[in-house]
């Protein structure tokens, strides 16, 4: 959600911001604009719509002169998207512009004070009062101006200020909002996240809350809450730039499913020495593991569902039982953890604002914490007793694929570590979990390799008004996630179903043609499941299956099949889910949709 840019350094800035922008495209956005001071001026060009439109409005970025500037991504919250409401938002001075992600919550207020001293608003933006809110405190300086007018910013925000008279600085702040500083030579950058600078970059380090940089060409300097100058430690980002560009593939989703044997070597074979898994935690002990009574896991969307299919191995491994909860339920639901539980924390971005504070409340009520997050030393990584990183490496498409699957593989090493540590699992169910997970890259990509059946049943339905997935306990799970795979890029309604709860009111959905995918690789359950593919095509519903191998049972009761390879049903869900986000991918294609960004979603979702 909304992007910022920020530059100082000896190019022309516009070009490089824009640059930098389209490798933020992804978070989501309706609109852009760009700020560059020069000679004691600010120049402003924005516009609703893609980049393409700026770019058009400033001839690439060579229409505007100056190295130091700003840039944003805009996903409207205050205010539709339009022209006047798009970021820069500039004082009413003009001398001041501002980029801003988050929202300012007391904007209603800090308006009504500015307004009684002669201010007035040009947009509907909360963002308006952040430079009119500096502008009232400026003085020539633009530090203490920043300073002073963020005390009485409530909310959450990340901030990149132009001052048209200090041309060469930029000032950066955050709350609750991602922000980073990328060192250059000789230039310097801000950003919502790496990927944009990547090309410019790889030292770079994270802004904290209440902390203020002053970012120049050749220097940043960085101030605590006290206004201390304090030391940043920079960090080294490793990945490799490639893996932001499409790389020869039509979208980056299906670039990243192909991705996906990689990520599964790369996020397990460090954490397996000897026979045995290591988790490679910091502060939570083997003692604390043994005397943890029940887990929470909690995460949004993608990261929630894969929280549910953990659930249910996390049981079996370690004997605990485990509760899954969206973040955003789970943050105001008066959770029932304290220092004997665990709360696991799932996050791709690391800053999902709704995990971050389902995190807070947790360990504000003394649960001890772990979380499973892609992005190094993101927020949620930081606020965390113990971070696992998912090294699935920068995933672009909003609709996230390869970050789910090293999830899972991180959920499978979790509950075989805690199943030794908790002595609960034996060795020989350790040593054929362990067998399943280094075997699995090279089962995978055979899968994905076979992609061509999903591409035909995709070519059968992809003109399906409804799509209904069921399934049973874990298959149940991994519904969950096909189905929202599908409705977020393929704009078709679609739910899924406890193929047990059809009975209760769900079947009177099915009519005549209506598609139903139907989960059937949890071998204990695949009889109830059969018995549900009969109660539906009795309704006239056209049934896929997916079905363990020479199933032919399964086969006989389905319109079609999709046959699982031979595998053990420890680790079947990282096979069943490939067929899953294939299905949604093709039939997505087929339409035409925008695949990589969906209307209307965000990527890093950071406001409430
Ligand atoms: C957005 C993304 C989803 C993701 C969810 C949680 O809705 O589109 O793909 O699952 O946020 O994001 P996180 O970064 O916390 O995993």
């Amino acid at each position: 959600m909304c992007g910022i840019v920020g530059y100082a350094g000896g190019s022309q800035a516009a070009p490089i911001i824009l640059d930098a922008l389209e490798k933020l495209e992804y978070r989501g956005y309706d609109s852009a604009g760009i700020a560059v001071a020069r000679g004691g001026a600010l120049t402003v060009k924005k516009s609703k719509g893609r980049l393409k439109v700026l770019r058009g409005l400033t001839d690439d970025g060579a229409s505007i002169n100056g190295t130091t500037g700003i840039g944003h991504t805009r996903w409207a919250t205050h205010g539709e998207p339009s022209d006047v409401n798009s970021h820069p938002h500039l004082s009413l001075s003009g001398k001041i512009a501002v980029v801003h992600n988050g929202i300012i919550e007391n904007y209603i207020e800090l308006r009504r004070f500015l307004t009684s001293h002669g201010y007035s608003f040009v947009t509907e933006t909360d963002t308006e009062v952040i430079s009119q809110m500096i502008d009232f405190f400026y003085a020539g300086d633009s530090l203490s101006a920043v300073r002073n007018a963020v005390r009485h910013f409530e909310g959450s925000y990340a901030i990149g200020i132009l001052f048209a008279d200090e041309p060469d600085k930029i000032i950066a702040v955050c709350k609750d909002s991602p922000l980073i500083v990328g060192i250059g030579d000789g230039e310097n950058f801000i950003a919502s996240d790496v990927t944009a600078i990547l090309k410019h970059t790889r030292r770079i380090f994270r802004m904290c809350e209440q902390e203020i940089a002053v970012i120049e060409r050749s220097n940043i300097d960085v101030y605590n809450a006290y206004g201390e100058r304090i030391e940043k430690e920079p960090i080294f980002v490793t990945w490799d730039a490639n893996a932001a560009e499409k790389g020869g593939y039509e979208h980056f989703m299906i670039k990243e499913i192909v991705e996906q044997p990689d990520v599964i070597r790369k996020t397990a074979s460090p954490r397996i020495k000897n026979g045995q898994v290591e988790l490679g935690l910091k502060n939570i002990t083997d003692d604390d593991i043994r005397s943890f009574n029940k887990i929470y896991i909690v995460g949004c969307g993608s990261a929630y569902h894969v929280g549910k299919v953990g659930r249910q191995i996390i049981e079996r491994f370690a004997n605990i039982p485990v509760t899954v909860e969206l973040a955003s339920e789970f943050r105001y639901d008066n959770p029932f953890v304290d220092s004997s539980t665990l709360t696991i924390v799932i996050s791709q971005s690391g800053e999902t604002m709704d995990t971050l504070y389902a995190l807070k409340e947790a360990r504000k009520r003394g649960s001890r914490v772990i979380s499973i997050v892609n992005v190094v030393g993101s927020t949620i990584a930081s606020e965390s007793e113990d971070v696992v990183y998912t090294w699935a490496g920068p995933e672009i498409a909003v609709a996230t694929t390869k970050a789910y699957t090293a999830q899972l593989i991180v959920l499978y090493l979790t509950a075989l570590y805690f199943g030794q540590v908790r002595a609960c699992a034996s060795q020989a169910d350790i040593d054929s979990a362990i067998k399943q997970i280094e075997r699995l890259p090279e089962v995978v990509g055979e899968l994905i390799e076979s992609r061509e059946q999903v591409q035909y049943l995709a070519s059968l339905y992809f003109n399906s008004k409804d799509i209904f997935f069921i399934g049973r306990n874990i298959d149940y799970a991994l519904a969950l996630e096909g189905s929202l795979k599908l409705k977020e890029i393929s704009y078709i309604h679609s739910e899924a179903y406890a193929a047990g709860e059809l009975k209760h009111g769900t079947i009177s959905l099915i009519e005549d043609g209506t598609l139903v995918i139907a989960l059937c690789t949890y071998a204990p359950l695949r009889d109830k499941m059969i018995s549900n593919i009969r109660e539906v095509k009795a309704r006239g519903a056209v049934v896929i299956a997916l079905a363990r191998c020479g199933d032919t049972a399964v086969a006989e009761a389905a319109d079609h099949v999709i046959y699982m390879p031979e595998w053990e049903q420890l680790t079947m869900p990282s096979l069943t889910i490939v067929p899953l986000q294939l299905f949604a991918y093709y039939v997505a294609s087929l339409k035409g949709c925008d695949i990589d960004k969906p209307r209307n979603l965000a990527k890093s979702v950071t406001v409430e």
